[in-house]
């Protein structure tokens, strides 16, 4: 759950917690800090372990122009559509390639004009917030040959959203641990997926390729509405399906728990902190699928340069990184600004539109 996106929202949650960003929660779940505290220790630990024996050079590179071609539909991909999909698509949906490198800043719009002759980084996908970015920002992307996946929380009410005043209060559950201003909401609801609908056709309009629903693992945390694994499937069957429709793919974000149910309804897996929970092999399914893992940490050093003993560690594919193989991985910081950092310890740093227009 890229937890702290948009560009108003995150700077109004910033100030209301009052606190820097690196003591904010960047993944909505229960016993974070506990964990987070031994898992620090023991990537402290694992460090000089791998970096005496493996050596440094273990990053593996950002895959540019590897695996399949983005810009390849469906057709010519390796894994054709799902049951789920073709039942419904009339068009090519675009299906990612695995190992495909992307770039994901959701806390503002990013700048891009029609002299934009590449982007920064020079990736094959961009991952953007689907309400702040204009459909002009998504054409000259296009323009640029790059795919653009769109980003909204499928699984919660934030205020300050500009259909916020849809959602009935009795679909409304429990704040997010570690964001008080927003809430899970009832993913049966049929008042909640009809808002889930316009905001597909939102995407539709603005040109998305794919979409990126973020806060559907509700079943993971204290939600109090109820809700189980068994919603979350139902639900992400319900998105796909409108986005499907409307000629989209879609990506399950986190949920590891039911990622193998939705192998063939979704088209990519968005996860966050897969090393930092050690738990990056109930995502490796989505490749074995012939789908890829979009993959971000968030280090503690990610300011200007990841500490390369951490990087290389985050990028080894191995001890807490098992199973990782073959993901598209970034290192951002927690408020998923324009800055990235790949596995060959290369930065960039999209500029993005920080006051609004
Ligand atoms: C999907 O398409 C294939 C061939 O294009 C067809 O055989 C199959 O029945 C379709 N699946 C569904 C669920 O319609
Ligand atoms: C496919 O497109 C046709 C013509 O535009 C439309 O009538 C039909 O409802 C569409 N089918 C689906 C499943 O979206
Ligand atoms: C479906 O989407 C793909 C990728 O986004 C695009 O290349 C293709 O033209 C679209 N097809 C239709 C019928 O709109
Ligand atoms: C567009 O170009 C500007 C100027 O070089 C750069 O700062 C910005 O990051 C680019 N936009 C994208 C989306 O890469
Ligand atoms: C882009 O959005 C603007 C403003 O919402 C709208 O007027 C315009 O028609 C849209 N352009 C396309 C190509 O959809
Ligand atoms: C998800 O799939 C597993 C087997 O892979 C199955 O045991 C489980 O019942 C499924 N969950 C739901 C909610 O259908
Ligand atoms: C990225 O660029 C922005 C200005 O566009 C700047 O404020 C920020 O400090 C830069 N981040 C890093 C890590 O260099």
């Amino acid at each position: 759950m890229a937890s702290m996106q948009s560009s108003n929202g995150d700077s109004i949650r910033m100030k209301e917690l009052g606190g820097s960003r690196n003591e904010l929660p960047p993944r909505k779940r229960p016993g974070r800090f506990t964990r987070r505290t031994l898992i620090i220790v023991g990537v402290l630990a694992s460090v000089l372990i791998i970096a005496l024996a493996v050596g440094l050079g273990v990053g593996l590179t950002r895959n540019n122009g590897g695996g399949d071609e983005g810009s390849s539909p469906s057709s010519s991909s390796p894994v054709g559509p799902s049951p789920t999909a073709n039942a419904t698509s009339n068009g090519t949906y675009w299906q990612p390639g695995v190992a495909a490198s992307w770039q994901i800043a959701l806390q503002n719009p990013v700048l891009i004009t029609a002299d934009n002759k590449t982007t920064d980084p020079d990736v094959e996908v961009f991952d953007i917030d689907l309400f702040t970015n204009s459909n002009t920002t998504i054409e000259l992307l296009h323009g640029l040959g790059k795919k653009v996946i769109c980003y909204f929380s499928g699984g919660s009410y934030e205020p300050y959203r500009p259909d916020s005043g849809d959602f009935a209060s009795n679909v409304i559950g429990k704040a997010l641990d570690g964001w008080p201003d927003e809430h899970w909401i009832d993913l049966r609801s049929q008042n909640v997926r009809n808002i889930m609908t316009k905001r597909i056709e939102l995407a539709s309009s603005k040109g998305c390729d794919g979409l990126d629903p973020d806060n559907v693992d509700a079943y993971n945390n204290d939600n109090g509405l109820g809700l189980t694994q068994a919603d979350t499937i139902n639900y992400m069957e319900f998105l796909s399906s409108e986005a499907m429709s409307r000629n989209m793919s879609i990506g399950l974000k986190n949920a590891g728990e039911v990622l193998s149910n939705l192998t063939s309804t979704v088209q990519f897996s968005v996860n966050e902190q897969c090393v930092q929970f050690s738990e990056c092999g109930k995502f490796a399914p989505m490749v074995e699928a012939g789908k890829p893992v979009f993959h971000i940490e968030y280090p503690k050093s990610a300011i200007g340069q990841v500490a390369s003993k951490v990087a290389s560690d985050f990028c080894s594919r191995s001890g807490d990184a098992d199973g990782s193989a073959s993901f598209s991985a970034v290192m951002k910081n927690m408020d998923l600004d324009g800055w990235v950092e790949f596995c060959d310890q290369v930065t960039a740093n999209t500029t993005l539109v920080v006051s609004d227009p």
